[in-house]
C-alpha cells in the first residue's frame, strides 16, 4: 500500500475537497455534492494516515501529530459548516474555523520533510 503515501495523491484529494466544499456552499441543493465530498474525506484521511506512518521515519513526531489534528479539524469544520447551512442555522464561525485550520494544515504540510517543503 506504499502508493497511498504519496504527497501528490494527498494534495489531489484535499484540492478536490476544497472545490466540492465551495460548490456545496454556493448552490441551493448540495445533497449530491456533499455526498461526494464525504467520500473524498475518507480519501484525504487514508492518504494522510499513509503519509503519517511513513513520516514517523523523520523524527518529527510532534509536528506530524499537529498536522494530523489540523487536517482532521479542517474536515470537521467543513462538515459542520455544511450541516449548519442545511439546517438553515448560522455557520460563519465554522466557515472561518475551516479556513483557519486549512492554513495551519497547509503550513505544516509544506513545512514537513516529504514532498514540497518550501517553508522548511
Ligand atoms: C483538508 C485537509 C488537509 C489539507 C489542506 C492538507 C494539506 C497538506 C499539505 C499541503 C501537505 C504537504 C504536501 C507536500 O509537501 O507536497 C500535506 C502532507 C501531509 N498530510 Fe495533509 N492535509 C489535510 C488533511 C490531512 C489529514 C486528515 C492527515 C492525517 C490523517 C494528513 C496528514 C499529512 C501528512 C502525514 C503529510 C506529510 C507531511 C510531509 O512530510 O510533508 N493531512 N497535507
Amino acid at each position: 500500500m506504499d502508493f497511498l503515501a504519496s504527497t501528490h495523491l494527498h494534495i489531489t484529494t484535499w484540492v478536490l475537497a476544497i472545490i466540492l466544499f465551495l460548490v456545496a456552499l454556493a448552490i441551493a441543493n448540495p445533497k449530491v455534492v456533499h455526498m461526494i465530498l464525504r467520500v473524498d474525506y475518507i480519501l484525504i484521511i487514508i492518504t494522510g494516515i499513509a503519509l503519517f506512518i511513513k513520516g514517523m521515519d523523520y523524527g518529527q513526531g510532534m509536528l506530524y501529530g499537529l498536522k494530523f489534528i489540523a487536517g482532521i479539524l479542517v474536515i470537521g469544520m467543513m462538515e459542520m459548516t455544511l450541516v449548519k447551512k442545511k439546517k438553515e442555522k448560522p455557520y460563519t464561525t465554522f466557515l472561518v474555523l475551516a479556513f483557519v485550520f486549512f492554513f495551519i494544515a497547509l503550513f505544516l504540510g509544506f513545512k514537513l520533510p516529504m514532498g514540497i517543503n518550501f517553508l522548511a
